[in-house]
């Protein structure tokens, strides 16, 4: 098999990527371990930027986003006594929109199963090759069992923070990474009942964070802080709508429960690995960095990432010209370092952790944001999404 770029894994940085790159008459093939169904039901994110819908709407695949997404106009910032609204149009001239990581997933494998490039899922062993010549390769094994050997210009690492290809990035000499692991977690929820709220609320509580978010109007997505250490068996769904109910509580204001169809526990870490890039094998999304979820960057800076790659490689393989792909990891990287201080700045913000000491100073920061329109105006440029070229 031969192929102008070799793609290895089918998560939403992968997908766009083959897709972005065959709207510009370049070819790939995209390379998943999993399943199709596995692919599909994985819930994660549900926060898109202006700057990936518009992505995804160029790219032709923003139909039942346009019918089906929300537009959120804002986000709620709670600390007991008080849910004060930012707004975002105000203070940016922005909005956000609710759209489930699933759902942006779905729409891609099916443009891309519709006669765009192929996508082979169910591959192991899968190994890129050569990356530091003109002519590398990726060998892997395919779903029927057999042997098989990709030969491209590039390869494309997107493959998420389990992938394979981080690793051979990081072989090559001057290769450094930087990671925080956090010490708490999230257990999320999806439950079908009606949001409570017009917008997200990000609640700050003695007891932990707590965030309400959605995923059309009869789902309601969930969080709440917990110790890394807990286990989803002692959660009943109970136990789980009592703590919101006290995180989230608020005088004359009651949330909706209702069934919980899915419930997990997910760690929380920041992580970034440079460069982005090892000859002709270059790294987008998860496979490179990794942010925590308070503030909604990760999927987000997957398809900044991979807008910035997609030209880069039409212009080195339809233009011959490597000025895209020189500065592609320090143009990434820079966006990707704002948006991990963001991460940072929100998790840190609301998340109860240290004494009472820290919990002042949270407080402080809270009402600095609410009070100050400097503040709010920097908080909401940030969640809104900066310029892709930063
Ligand atoms: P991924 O989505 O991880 O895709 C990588 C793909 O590569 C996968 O399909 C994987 O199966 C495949 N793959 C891996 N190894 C190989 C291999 N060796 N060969 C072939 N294929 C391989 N972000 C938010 O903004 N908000 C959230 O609420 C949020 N929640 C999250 C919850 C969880 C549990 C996780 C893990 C992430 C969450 N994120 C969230 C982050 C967000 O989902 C990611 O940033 C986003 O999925 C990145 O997309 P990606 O395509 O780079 O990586
Ligand atoms: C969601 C996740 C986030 O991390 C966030 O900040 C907002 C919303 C969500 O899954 O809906």
């Amino acid at each position: 098999m031969r192929t102008q770029v070799g793609i290895i894994g089918a998560g939403p940085a992968g997908l766009l990527l083959s897709r972005l790159l065959a709207l510009q008459g370049i070819d790939s093939v995209v390379l998943e371990n999993r399943s199709r169904d596995y692919v599909e039901a994985r819930i994660r994110a549900g926060i898109l930027e202006q700057h990936t819908v518009d992505t995804l709407t160029e790219a032709g695949v923003g139909d039942r986003l346009a019918r089906e997404g929300l537009e959120h106009r804002g986000i709620y910032l709670q600390y007991p006594g008080t849910r004060h609204k930012l707004d975002f149009p105000e203070l940016c001239g922005r909005t956000v929109w609710v759209y489930g990581q699933t759902e942006v997933t779905k729409d891609l494998i099916k443009a891309q199963l519709d006669g765009g490039p192929p996508l082979l899922f169910e591959v192991s062993d899968v190994r890129p090759e050569d990356v530091d010549t003109d002519s590398p390769r990726i060998r892997f094994t395919d779903a029927d069992g057999n042997p098989q050997v990709l030969e491209c210009d590039v390869v494309a690492g997107t493959d998420g923070f389990h992938g394979v290809s981080r690793p051979v990035v990081q072989q090559a000499a001057g290769g450094q990474v930087w990671e925080r692991t956090y010490p708490y977690a999230w257990l999320g929820i999806l439950a079908d009942a009606a949001p409570a709220t017009d917008e997200l609320i990000y609640a700050w509580h003695p007891d932990g964070f707590a965030l309400y978010s959605m995923r059309s109007t009869k789902v309601s997505r969930l969080y709440l802080q917990v110790d890394p250490s807990e286990k989803i068996e002692d959660w009943s769904d109970d136990r789980i709508w009592d703590n919101l109910a006290t995180r989230f509580a608020l005088e004359g204001w009651d949330l909706n429960t209702g069934p919980v169809t899915e419930k997990s526990i997910l760690p929380m870490r920041s992580f970034v690995s440079a460069p982005m890039r090892r000859g002709r094998l270059f790294l987008a999304g998860d496979a490179a960095h990794i942010v925590p979820p308070t503030g909604a960057k990760g999927l987000n800076l997957a398809v900044a990432d991979v807008t910035l790659l997609a030209s880069a490689l039409v212009r080195l393989l339809a233009e011959k010209q490597t000025d895209l792909v020189d500065s592609y990891s320090e143009r990434a990287l820079a966006r990707v370092w704002r948006c991990t201080h963001f991460s940072w700045f929100m998790t840190s913000m609301l998340h109860r952790a240290g004494d009472d000491f820290d919990a002042q100073l949270q407080l402080s920061q809270l009402r600095r944001v609410v009070s100050s329109e400097a503040a709010a105006r920097e908080l909401a440029e940030n969640y809104t999404g900066l310029p892709l070229d930063y």
